[in-house]
């Protein structure tokens, strides 16, 4: 697996080993929680394909109470090359496997990959006893950091799990305190982009005590109507609900929650996704302020084998840019956001710089006066 690469000229050298909330990655790419990582076999091959880390789906104490529908994906495909999924939709629920085999499983990954990253998605109802039992278990089993899923927009905020509590200020920052009362290892909380403005739950988490943020979950949406019958996708038994977008089509709407969080609280260990399908996608999360990046639809997409094009792209970022790491790169674009006014003012100032207003022979016609005053600083 290329985690070095030696640019020939110059002899530069990039490595995309890092460190986040203390934990040790041999290259900042995770599985993003869903069918990606939704058995012990399958993160098991994804870190032998060489994935730094793998979020497991999303588990909770009681299976039992998750049903699925099929179908519950809809993709919204490219008019021109239908082989491109510009976007894709799904009702799907967190795992409805059991939680002792997760448990197993979580155990027995851990035994086998002390040196690869797994990290633990969990989500419950709104009972601290709830929060707490799923937390002292799962941390029993070895999986180096939590995921707090508070952000899943379909079917659980029906039971006020999910993007209920992530939309709620108050409760994220109770539902964390619950959770970082008893947590010994990092807890990341997992924000939704369906909110105004993403600081405010954000920072609400980060101030119950955790350690980094994830972002984005899926966007509500509405894939689309079938013509034919107008009923709307994806159609279960004639019926539906607005679902999670993902994919390519929100990779604009991440990248711009992920830079909001990482400028409002400088330093944040942010855990960036949305539409992530290349190593230069992954590097504009990086540049925005994310220090480790996610890939849930991409993969589905693509294959787990896509980790080595992720790896050698960013890579070539890195030698680029002259960058031995990732933390180099992190943030090197938020200091380029600014207000519309002083972008007006800069393109003004550019604009007299290019018009040599700043010449003598536009400066001096014969108000000697006025035009000694406009050179003047006070
Ligand atoms: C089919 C599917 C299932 C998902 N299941 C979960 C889940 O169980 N828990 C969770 O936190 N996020 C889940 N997600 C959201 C992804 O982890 C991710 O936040 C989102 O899809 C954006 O990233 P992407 O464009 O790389 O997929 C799911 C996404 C998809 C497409």
């Amino acid at each position: 697996m290329p985690t070095l690469l030696f640019q020939p000229r110059g002899h530069h050298v990039a490595s995309l080993k890092t460190k986040v909330t203390g934990i040790d990655f041999e290259n900042p790419y995770l599985l993003g929680s869903g069918p990606p990582g939704t058995n012990a076999k399958v993160i098991a091959k994804s870190f032998d394909l060489g994935w730094g880390g793998v979020v497991g789906k999303t588990i909770s104490l009681d299976a039992s109470k998750v049903v699925n529908t099929a179908p519950r994906y809809g993709k919204l495909k490219d008019k021109t090359n239908p082989d491109i999924v510009v976007g894709f939709e799904n009702i799907e629920l967190i795992s409805d496997r059991p939680y002792a085999t997760w448990l197993d499983e979580f155990r027995q990954l851990k035994k086998q990959y002390k040196n690869r990253v797994l990290v633990a998605s969990i989500m419950e109802e709104y009972r601290k006893d709830a929060w707490q039992t799923i937390v002292r278990e799962v941390q029993e089993t070895g999986v180096d950091a939590f995921e707090l899923n508070l952000s899943c927009p379909h079917g659980l905020p029906e039971r006020k799990m999910g993007m209920a509590m992530g939309e709620d200020p108050s409760i994220c920052e109770e539902v964390v305190g619950w959770v970082r009362e008893v947590s010994k290892i990092p807890v990341w909380a997992k924000m939704t982009p369906n909110v105004g403005d993403p600081k405010v739950p954000a920072k609400a988490a980060l101030k119950a005590g955790a350690h980094g943020i994830s972002t984005i979950n899926t966007i509500l949406s509405v894939v689309g109507v079938d013509l034919r019958t107008l009923r709307p996708m994806p159609t279960v038994e004639g019926y539906t609900v607005p679902g999670g977008y993902s994919g390519q089509a929100v990779r604009p709407i991440a990248l711009r929650h992920v830079m909001e969080i990482a400028r409002a609280v400088p330093g944040v260990a942010i855990s960036g996704m949305g539409g992530i399908e290349t190593g230069f996608d992954a590097a504009q999360f990086f540049a925005l302020g994310a220090s480790t990046v996610q890939v849930c639809t991409g993969a589905m997409l693509q294959g787990y084998e896509c980790i080595n094009k992720l790896n050698e792209e960013l890579l070539k970022v890195l030698v680029d840019h002259k960058l031995e790491n990732i933390s180099q790169l992190v943030g090197k674009s938020l200091p380029y956001f600014s207000t519309h006014f002083d972008l007006v003012e800069r393109q003004r100032a550019a604009k007299a710089a290019r018009t040599g207003a700043n010449k003598d022979a536009e400066t001096w016609k014969g108000e000697i006066k006025r035009e000694t005053d406009s050179l003047t600083s006070v």
